[in-house]
């Protein structure tokens, strides 16, 4: 029976420590973009789809995202009283998602962060969503995802083709381009060599996923990193269905990633409403200065 998208899965359990000392004690998810913290604009991608039921899979020192997305009336009331309208607004526009949050206990790797989610998704089909990578907020690469999910109730991964340089900080995809951007995934390799990847289109965090994977992953062995991997789990079902990936050709930012985390702040800042112009004139006048 065909059933819809409803929930989505958010792993935010990771420790950070490409972002040390700053996620020594508040999680990585909660790092700024302009104004808004990096795991919201998941959310908000997300919402802007339709899906109303947030996972999030988390660990120590993470309570901070259950707050963020939390009602905070002394907070309300006050901006309230002040008739700070539009602040009131941007804090309580989420207010009518739920979220549920789930403790990962030890840090195994992406593909056990999604079993966590098990008891939670049931025998749905979900969208995952790994927050550090950022996905321009004008482009519809999950609404797009989950179209082709309708028309075909199969997984379907975001894929991006990525430099030689890169590509084994990814799971990689060998495919067939079956109609303009959208692939038969043929195999796949998580964290290849450069030498050894099967191709330069590496998955990005994007997911839909069927209910199956909860029992391919439960049989998938440590793989790299000594992590349960998601990449090897969903390479045990192409022995047995199909698996597809849409070649996203917007913008992504590996916020992840300190160079990735500049990158977007200083793309979204330069789409912020507020700051855009000021901003923009602030960096050409710095890079004309620079050069
Ligand atoms: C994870 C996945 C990897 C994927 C990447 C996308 O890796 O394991 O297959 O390509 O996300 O960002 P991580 O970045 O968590 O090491």
């Amino acid at each position: 029976m065909f059933k819809k998208i409803k929930k989505a899965v958010i792993p935010a359990a990771g420790l950070g420590t490409r972002f040390l000392p700053a996620t020594k004690a508040s999680p990585k998810e909660m790092l700024p973009i302009v104004d808004k913290p990096m795991i919201q604009y998941a959310v908000e991608e997300a919402e802007k789809c339709g899906i109303k039921e947030f996972i999030m899979i988390t660990g120590k020192s993470k309570r901070a995202i259950e707050d963020h997305f939390d009602s905070a009336w002394e907070l309300e009331e006050n901006l309230k009283s002040k008739g700070k309208e539009s602040m009131l607004a941007g804090i309580q526009h989420l207010l009518h998602l739920q979220f549920a949050f789930i403790r990962q206990k030890t840090p195994l790797g992406l593909g056990h962060a999604i079993l966590c989610s098990k008891p939670f998704v049931n025998d749905e089909p979900f969208a995952v969503l790994l927050s550090d990578d950022i996905i321009d907020p004008d482009s519809n690469l999950l609404g797009k995802m989950m179209q082709f999910y309708n028309e075909h109730q199969a997984i379907v991964l975001a894929l991006q083709k990525v430099p030689k340089t890169e590509i084994h900080r990814y799971g990689v995809i060998a495919g067939r381009e079956i109609k303009k951007n959208f692939y038969e995934i043929t195999d796949m390799v998580e964290k290849p060599k450069p030498s050894s990847a099967p191709s330069d289109i590496a998955i990005i965090g994007r997911y839909i996923l069927t209910p199956d994977i909860f029992h391919f992953i439960e049989a998938t062995s440590p793989g790299k990193g000594g992590e349960i991997q998601l990449t090897d789990a969903l390479k045990a079902i192409l022995k047995k269905g199909s698996i597809y990936g849409y070649l996203f050709e917007g913008k992504r930012y590996d916020a992840g990633d300190k160079l990735g985390y500049l990158k977007a702040t200083v793309e979204l800042a330069l789409k912020h409403p507020v700051v855009k112009d000021e901003f923009k004139e602030y960096l050409l006048n710095k890079i004309s200065n620079l050069k």
